[in-house]
């Protein structure tokens, strides 16, 4: 099935496209958001995406813009990199849309989906360690770290239990010798969702570092993006928006009168770095949901950044949400 882009009518509202301005699509995909990007303004467009699938499409899409967009195979991570090979030292708006495309689910050999056998892989990038080095390889206490922080799953130690006595016979191999794992491990199938949902989340942001991923690129974000420069971003679990809330909401802000950043309050540096236009989240209308059920759990988050200097030096004020503090409400 091809893919059908999620949120793109208030994605492009919230970027505001502007003709003669310099836009980045970090999640390329099919190339949805970036055509639709093209066709709202005159603008030009920087697209990345780490999985070398697109690589086809992005082409395409480069050659037929006439020298409008361009296309680099990179992670968020890379993002700096990728705006100093384009050329570009800052941008007029950022656009994520994260989380995996339906190519990616789909092609049941890139072992995404628990629905589709195929080797145990998951890797965006297709290159690193793979879900099955994961399950083969980490001890029992990893195993329960990842499915308790990245899958919020409760019965973490059941199911990494019954994967390390499965592998002392031999090897996982497949997503579907995993997922009949995990579901005979707790108890059977009992209602609408499968049993293995949260583990295989939890391996796929685990082999593909996303939150570690999306934590760089809000930092290059807030670097990069000119004062009234626009960060669009729509995410698919709760642990991704978590993050962006977190993000956008200490950036917004400025330090609480007594904390003990207070003598130091007039200095530029800790004047808010964007500004919160809409404070919640924006959801899907029913109507989208309907007909993409990829949309039922997207959230969009977005900011216009300030002239106020990035805060990244900063560490005390980040405050992202470290592992631990994860673990611990899991
Ligand atoms: C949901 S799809 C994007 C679909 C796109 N908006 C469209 O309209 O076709 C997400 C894409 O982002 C890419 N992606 C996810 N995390 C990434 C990361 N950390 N760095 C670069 N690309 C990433 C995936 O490989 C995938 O192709």
């Amino acid at each position: 099935m091809s893919h059908l882009p999620v949120m793109m009518p208030q994605a492009l509202d919230a970027l505001n496209l502007q003709d003669g301005g310099r836009y980045v699509d970090c999640t390329f995909g099919a190339g949805g958001y970036s055509k639709a990007m093209l066709d709202a303004a005159d603008c030009q467009v920087l697209a990345l995406d780490r999985d070398p699938s697109v690589q086809k499409d992005a082409d395409a899409l480069v050659k037929s813009s006439g020298g409008r967009v361009s296309f680099q195979l990179s992670p968020f991570s890379g993002l700096e990199a990728a705006l100093q090979a384009n050329g570009w030292d800052q941008v007029d708006g950022i656009v994520l849309d994260i989380g995996v495309s339906s190519m990616q689910i789909d092609q049941s050999e890139r072992g995404f989906s628990f629905m589709r056998d195929g080797p145990l892989d998951m890797r965006m990038s297709q290159s690193g360690i793979s879900a099955a080095d994961v399950v083969n390889q980490l001890d029992e206490a990893g195993l329960i770290r990842i499915f308790r922080v990245y899958g919020e799953e409760k019965r973490a130690r059941r199911a990494a239990q019954a994967i390390v006595e499965r592998r002392q016979q031999s090897d996982l191999e497949t997503t579907g010798q995993l997922a009949d794992l995990i579901e005979t491990a707790m108890g059977g199938k009992k209602g609408r969702i499968h049993p293995a949902t949260k583990v295989f989340q939890a391996l796929r942001i685990f082999v593909n570092d996303e939150l570690g991923e999306l934590a760089a690129l809000l930092l290059v974000a807030e670097r990069m993006l000119k004062p009234t420069g626009r960060l669009v971003v729509v995410a698919f679990h709760s642990l991704e928006d978590r993050l962006v809330k977190t993000f956008l909401r200490q950036r917004s802000e400025a330090p609480s009168i007594g904390s003990r950043h207070a003598p130091v309050m007039d200095r530029p540096e800790f004047h808010p770095s964007f500004n919160l236009v809409k404070r919640g989240v924006i959801v899907p209308d029913a109507t989208e949901i309907k007909t993409n059920v990829r949309a039922r759990s997207a959230r969009l988050r977005w900011a216009i950044r300030s002239d106020a200097p990035a805060f990244d030096l900063l560490p005390e004020l980040l405050q992202m949400p470290d592992l631990n503090a994860l673990e611990a409400r899991a």
